[in-house]
């Protein structure tokens, strides 16, 4: 610590101590981009965590209006595979682990749209909503367009072959 560094012998390059300058460049080159791969990481099902406009316009329209019970990262609500006592259910995962993938693009616009109710059998105790007074069609695509970056390749390409036969409305009132 006290030495002074004019005693030591003068170094060329390659010596102990250039060594060590290229070695903290090393580690912190593998920091930024240890830093980087964490934060383009996939998360969940394979979120990317970069959105489109489209993506981003529909995130906020998910956190505003669907959040409160599909949860922030469409984890859902505990137990929402078992009934309540009154019949109604909580709200279903709509990441890989629940079944919104499952179902073409024309069936989710249709639930979001008129609620709960759509397409299932009759005298089925709905609770969520329809939104069709408070979002516009589009909303409603952009919104499932932003449900879509919280599954997996798998899962986006199986929902993806399903909805050929059932498109989101060509007549969508933009
Ligand atoms: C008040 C709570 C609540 C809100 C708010 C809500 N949902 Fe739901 N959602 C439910 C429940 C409960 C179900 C299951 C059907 C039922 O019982 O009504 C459901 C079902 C769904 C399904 C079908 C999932 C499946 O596996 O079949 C989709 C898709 C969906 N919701 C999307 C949305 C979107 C998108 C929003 C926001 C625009 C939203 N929900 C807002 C409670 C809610």
């Amino acid at each position: 610590m006290s030495t002074p560094k004019h005693s030591r012998p003068a170094r060329r390059s390659g010596s102990p101590g250039r060594t060590k300058l290229v070695l903290s460049g090393v580690v912190v080159t593998l920091a930024i981009v240890g830093a980087v791969l964490w934060f383009v990481r996939p998360s969940g099902g394979g979120a990317p965590v970069s959105l489109n406009d489209v993506e981003r316009r529909g995130q906020i329209l998910y956190r505003a209006n669907c959040a409160s019970c599909h949860g922030t990262s469409g984890q859902g609500q505990v137990n929402w595979q078992s009934a309540r006592p009154d019949g109604t259910r909580p709200a279903p995962p709509h990441d890989v682990t629940g079944h919104t993938w499952h179902h073409a693009d024309a069936v989710l616009f249709g639930i979001v749209k008129e609620g709960g109710a759509y397409a299932a059998p009759p005298g089925y105790a709905a609770t969520m909503p329809g939104f069709k007074a408070s979002m516009t069609d589009q909303q409603i695509i952009e919104v499932l367009t932003y449900v879509k970056t919280i599954w997996g390749p798998k899962e986006r390409q199986y929902q993806s072959s399903m909805s050929e036969m059932g498109p989101f409305p060509s007549d969508a009132q933009r």
